[in-house]
């Protein structure tokens, strides 16, 4: 099959995967209106062409809280992707370190800590969910600073679980669940040989080691749910500056007040986020929510965006809306799921070759360059 675009993997990621992992990658939070306006919103977004302005010279540099970026690039925290490919996020973080953009370890990784950060040549960054269990919270703060964890990501907008239907329905959860995931397991042998066998220890690295003890899939959804605090204010992230004092960046904003209020809080950064329309369904997406907050808040802290990012045109599209820098989840992880690293690094090479054609066709030099005016403004009629 030729591959030309995230699609693609995709496809091959639905045939390779046993359905249950596959659902819980590709589907979202109740009747799935946010997740396809995430992407139905983002395609919409029309960028303005320009031409003859000689585009010799082009730039996709840029530096976000510090660091050098090849391309304002990141690859979002995403759970269980050890489970997609053998080792999936050793795999992952190495394409992304090739590629010049950081890789985000999910708390609730396969692969540990201790197993990724020694694997790359470039600080990763940690994403953590603020839960109950202060104890586990610490100890993977502390783990961060000695793995060499250059930024933390703090994910907020789970404190309590979206239902996705499309568990259920897969074998993700529900009835006979350990029962299905098995049938489904051997009869997509080469995800069956490649990760289910090969892929072994099917942990979650990161609490496994606090807890002494393998945390496996039934544990997760178990130790997760019963960890989701919703009382958690702003106040509550106070005592994470004791244990970190690096940057840190703030995971699902959709909302400008939220995002004036992480600017008060001494965020260094912000992802505005629905989370991939996992969470609340019937939210705007990101493409609609990110411009008020870019004018309340731009240039104050760092703006990252996700969710509907499928390939170049759209981290264009979201830098134009007003993102600093974009995270991929979903377009990676198809690639991770149908090839591996090299998917991963492939699919990086199509978002930056079509970030040039873009960048040249809006006339944009730079990646500062990119702005509302390389956007087609709509009617105000
Ligand atoms: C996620 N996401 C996520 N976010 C987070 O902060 N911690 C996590 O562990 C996970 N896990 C996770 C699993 C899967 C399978 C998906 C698809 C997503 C959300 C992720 O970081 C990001 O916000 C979305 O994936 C962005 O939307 P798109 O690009 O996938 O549409």
């Amino acid at each position: 099959m030729i591959i030309s675009a995230c699609s693609d993997y995709r496809a091959v990621a639905q045939r390779t995967l046993p359905p249950f992992l596959f659902h819980y990658i590709d589907g979202g939070a109740y009747a799935e209106h946010t997740l396809r306006r995430n992407v139905a919103d983002l395609a919409d977004v029309a960028l303005r062409q320009r031409v003859l302005r000689d585009m010799s010279e082009l730039s996709l540099r840029t530096q976000v809280l510090g660091e050098e970026l090849a391309m304002p690039v990141a690859l979002a925290p995403v759970g269980l992707t050890g489970m997609y490919a053998r080792r999936g996020e050793v795999q992952a973080a190495r394409a992304a370190a090739q590629h010049g953009v950081p890789f985000t370890l999910s708390t609730v990784s396969v692969c540990p800590l201790e197993e990724v950060a020694p694997a790359i040549d470039r600080p990763m960054w940690f994403q953590l969910y603020v839960l109950k269990d202060r104890g586990f919270m610490k100890n993977a703060l502390e783990r961060a600073r000695a793995a060499g964890v250059s930024t933390l990501v703090f994910t907020v907008d789970m404190p309590v679980p979206g239902a996705r239907y499309r568990d259920a329905h897969s074998g993700m959860s529900g009835p006979n669940a350990p029962f299905r995931r098995l049938l489904q397991a051997v009869t997509h042998p080469r995800w069956a040989w490649d990760v289910g066998l090969r892929g072994k220890p099917h942990d979650l690295g990161n609490i496994s080691t606090y807890r002494g003890h393998p945390t496996g899939l039934a544990d997760y959804i178990g130790w997760l749910g019963a960890n989701f605090d919703p009382s958690i204010g702003w106040k509550d992230l106070e005592w994470i500056r004791e244990f970190w004092d690096g940057p840190m960046i703030i995971k699902g904003i959709l909302d400008a007040q939220d995002a004036r209020d992480a600017v008060s809080f001494g965020a260094n950064g912000i992802v505005v986020s629905n989370h991939g329309g996992r969470q609340l369904d019937g939210v705007p997406s990101t493409a609609r929510a990110l411009p008020a907050i870019a004018d309340a808040v731009k240039g104050e802290l760092a703006i990252l965006a996700d969710s509907g990012v499928r390939n170049g045109l759209d981290v264009v599209r979201m830098i134009a809306l007003g993102a600093d820098c974009v995270m991929l989840g979903r377009a990676f992880v198809y690639a991770l799921a149908a090839a591996g690293g090299a998917g991963v690094s492939h699919l990086l090479e199509l978002i930056e070759k079509e970030m040039r054609v873009a960048m040249v066709l809006t006339g944009a030099r730079t990646i500062s360059e990119i702005s509302r005016d390389s956007l087609v403004q709509a009617d105000p009629g």
